[in-house]
């Protein structure tokens, strides 16, 4: 593939309806005018997708008919080899049931594998609308918090044993790799997991969309492809969204390798309204499809891309403000930094980060308490972006150091 990017270049975003650049809505939310600050929190990149994938949706453009569709035999194909070569997971066609993205995903399952007042386990901090999802169903978050071990996070197996022996658990979120703190499970990990849930019958979720944005040195396990039993006691959900900047396409896949489980969604999702064999994004599927089968080397420039930017955040945030650590960064462009040891509130982190800096990030203590008096930074994004930011950054907490 010829080399057709580059990332280096700023894109003005503005008047595309970009949520990261014109957040208007949020402006109550947060009482500070978002829209005033450098964005690097919603996460997407302000990057270009690859021209590939643009191609292969302007050609089916051109058709001009854009009717009710069926679900695209080429793309399932293209998902099954892309997860087999680079995952080691052999998913089987018909395993595959399309959705209109993870988060509307999460919240089907959530209502047809659970019943009001169930449980469902979260492993905190992590990405909010898990929460929410949960909340706003009506059902009960049980936490099972990430313990910091050596300024790397792990899961507490122990705590997760006694969560999942609640009668009330019925489900778990898994986010693997992790978001916000930047962890590849391992597979040791992974199966330590699985093992407990299992053991206790609780539902395994597993989120991958992050998968495929894995640093150097870092391999992701796919939880389907540890065993028949894992795959069999979950439903994992994949996007090529994350890894292509295409979320607002609307497109994401589950993967139930268990036809009990797969029987069951597919009747709810069709009395939902929601064909599972058909509908779903017309032109997600093609750019998913697109990318799978043409997109490799532009993902493979983006790695690398991205690690040069965390290793200068890294660099430059930790040498410029001593006390605040940047985590290990395995996978995803979310790197989460620890202010704690400025001993300032998390109130004024964020008063300091937005007032100050003039930078719009993902605050701590969205993805749960436990991630007080941290900062979620996107760092998808040119180098030059990203330096106007981060000298911000700097610049503002010089005054409590
Ligand atoms: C862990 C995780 N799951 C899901 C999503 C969003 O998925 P979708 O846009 O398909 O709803 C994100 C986006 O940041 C995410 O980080």
């Amino acid at each position: 593939m010829e080399k057709d990017w580059n990332f280096d270049e700023i894109i003005d975003r503005s008047n595309t309806g970009s949520m990261k650049w014109e957040p208007s809505v949020l402006v109550s939310q947060f009482g500070v005018d978002r829209e005033a600050l450098l964005p690097l929190w919603v996460a997407d990149m302000d990057f270009y997708c690859p021209t590939v994938v643009r191609k292969a949706m302007e050609d089916r453009m051109a058709h001009q008919i854009y009717g009710y569709t069926i679900q695209d035999k080429g793309h399932d194909e293209a998902l099954i080899d892309w997860y087999g070569r680079r995952h080691n997971w052999e998913i089987k066609s018909g395993w595959i049931l399309n959705t209109p993205g993870v988060v509307p995903a999460v919240n089907y399952l959530v209502q047809r594998f659970t019943q009001p007042g169930d449980g469902v386990i979260i492993q905190t901090p992590v990405y909010y609308p898990f929460a929410a999802a949960i909340r706003k169903n009506g059902r009960q978050i049980i936490d099972n918090p990430l313990q910091i071990v050596n300024h790397r996070y792990e899961m507490d197996f122990k705590d997760l044993a006694r969560k999942a022996a609640d009668p009330r658990a019925k489900m778990v979120i898994l986010c693997s790799p992790h978001n916000p703190v930047g962890r590849v499970w391992t597979r040791e990990e992974l199966e330590a997991f699985g093992k407990i849930c299992i053991d206790n019958n609780v539902l395994i979720f597993a989120d991958e969309i992050h998968c495929d944005l894995v640093m150097p040195g870092f391999k992701h396990t796919s939880f389907q492809s540890i065993s028949k039993q894992f795959a069999e006691n979950s439903i994992a959900a994949n996007a090529a969204s994350k890894t292509f900047n295409l979320a607002g396409l609307s497109h994401s896949s589950l993967v139930v390798p268990n036809p009990g489980l797969r029987n069951e969604l597919g009747v709810y999702f069709e009395t939902l309204g929601m064909n599972t064999r058909g509908s779903g994004s017309l032109f997600g599927a093609i750019a998913t499809r697109a990318a799978y089968e043409m997109a490799e080397p532009w993902l493979w420039d983006l790695i690398s891309y991205l690690n040069e930017n965390y290793t200068y955040l890294k660099h430059r945030v930790e040498s410029g403000l001593p006390g605040v650590k940047v985590y290990d960064l395995e996978a995803t462009y979310l790197p989460w930094m620890d202010f704690r040891e400025l001993g300032l509130s998390s109130e004024k982190i964020v008063d300091i980060v937005e007032k100050e800096a003039g930078l719009a990030l993902d605050h701590g203590d969205w993805f749960g308490e436990n991630g007080a008096g941290f900062e979620r930074v996107n760092i998808a994004c040119p180098k030059g972006l990203l330096e106007k930011a981060v000298d911000a950054l700097v610049n503002a907490f010089q005054p409590y150091l």
